[in-house]
């Protein structure tokens, strides 16, 4: 099918996603959990959000590099972490890392990603973390840590919003299955456990699901398994925040998973005010959710994210032009938030702070 939307700005790869995608996938992609109050309030929030201009800055030295723990990069826009990249082009994952090596973008690759590491690491040398979710037994986390750590990771970042998966009502309703060949690559060939026996008194949820979840000691457990630095990505709790501070944890990502994960939750935006302000100036804070232009990148660092990453957006530019249309949508992105920063007169990462927010009503 022929696309009729002219790409001028990132978020036209969504309308442009639309016109291609069967109805199930996009239900997929752009749906969210439960009533899709969190899904709907993270881009709200931005729209809220205003900026304050100013006039004289001197760019001839102005420059959006940034240093992320031990990985320097040049734009703090990085690649979220989505699985089953197979599900909207035959290249998948390898496809968004070719992007991601050309325009020196960092990406965070999903433990359900439907690429082998090994392919990946093939086309992408640098700026690579691997997103952990961690699996029944231990030594299978294990060995995805030494297959991340063999093939590159810089980082490892574990999510510990979704113990549950809260499937979108909106992708069950048109009728949604994951196809054989978007299937998790790296868990393949993991013999599953034995099922937990439940009796009929049981939930599903208390004393089925939630065994599975990883509690602190897990952390704990992964800290000492990697020398990777350890980010957490999907916890709001302030107290939880500062016991995963207290173990050693390196960074968090501000995330309620795009409203995949738990509904009601506030907006991403909101959430990273409070999180800044608790963990103070010089903790890493990556933050993702509803960002679809580099307005909202601006935004979401003028409110204290270090860098911000995108989910949606690089399925839907994978899905319209594969790795060149991940790396067309970096671009976007990088002019949109370099526009904001010239007319906000910052002329590095560093100066964008709330002060380029508009706060006088
Ligand atoms: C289709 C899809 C798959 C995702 N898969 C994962 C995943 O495997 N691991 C993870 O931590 N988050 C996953 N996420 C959540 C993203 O990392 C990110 O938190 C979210 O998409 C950000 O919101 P945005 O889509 O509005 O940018 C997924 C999101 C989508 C849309």
């Amino acid at each position: 099918m022929s696309i009729q939307t002219t790409i001028l700005q990132a978020s036209d790869y969504e309308a442009a996603a639309k016109q291609i995608l069967d109805a199930p996938t996009l239900a997929y992609i752009a749906g969210g959990s439960g009533d899709e109050t969190t899904l709907q309030a993270n881009q709200t929030a931005f729209k809220r959000s205003q900026l304050q201009q100013r006039a004289f800055a001197e760019f001839s030295q102005a420059s959006t590099q940034i240093k992320l723990l031990n990985t320097r990069l040049r734009h703090p826009i990085l690649l979220a972490p989505v699985a089953a990249q197979s599900l909207v082009h035959p290249d998948g994952e390898i496809a968004t890392a070719q992007a991601a090596e050309a325009l020196e973008a960092g990406m965070i690759i999903s433990t359900r990603t439907s690429k082998p590491l090994d392919a990946i690491n093939q086309v992408m040398r640098q700026n690579k973390w691997f997103q952990l979710y961690f699996q029944p037994e231990h030594k299978t986390t294990a060995s995805l840590i030494k297959q991340a750590e063999e093939n590159g990771a810089e980082a490892i970042v574990v999510t510990l919003d979704s113990p549950i998966q809260s499937v979108s009502l909106r992708a069950q309703k048109a009728g949604f299955t994951l196809p054989a060949h978007a299937q998790p690559a790296l868990l393949k060939h993991i013999t599953p456990p034995q099922h937990i026996h439940l009796t009929p008194d049981d939930s599903v949820i208390f004393q089925g699901l939630m065994q599975q979840a990883p509690a602190l000691k897990d952390i704990e457990w992964l800290i000492n398994q990697t020398h990777l630095p350890v980010l957490v990505k999907g916890v709001m709790a302030l107290d939880e925040i500062d016991q995963l501070r207290a173990i050693g944890i390196q960074g968090l990502v501000v995330s309620n998973h795009g409203g995949r994960a738990l509904d009601s939750v506030p907006d991403s935006l909101r959430l990273l005010a409070v999180m800044r302000a608790h963990t103070g100036k010089d903790f890493p804070l990556l933050f993702d959710g509803g960002v679809r232009s580099g307005y909202d990148a601006f935004k979401a660092i003028a409110t204290g994210a270090n860098a911000v990453c995108i989910g949606r957006l690089q399925l839907y530019a994978l899905a319209v032009n594969g790795a060149q249309g991940v790396a067309h949508v970096l671009k976007l992105l990088r002019d949109e938030l370099e526009l904001c920063m010239a007319l906000t007169g910052c002329t590095r990462i560093a100066d964008i702070s709330e002060k380029c927010l508009w706060r006088h009503d």
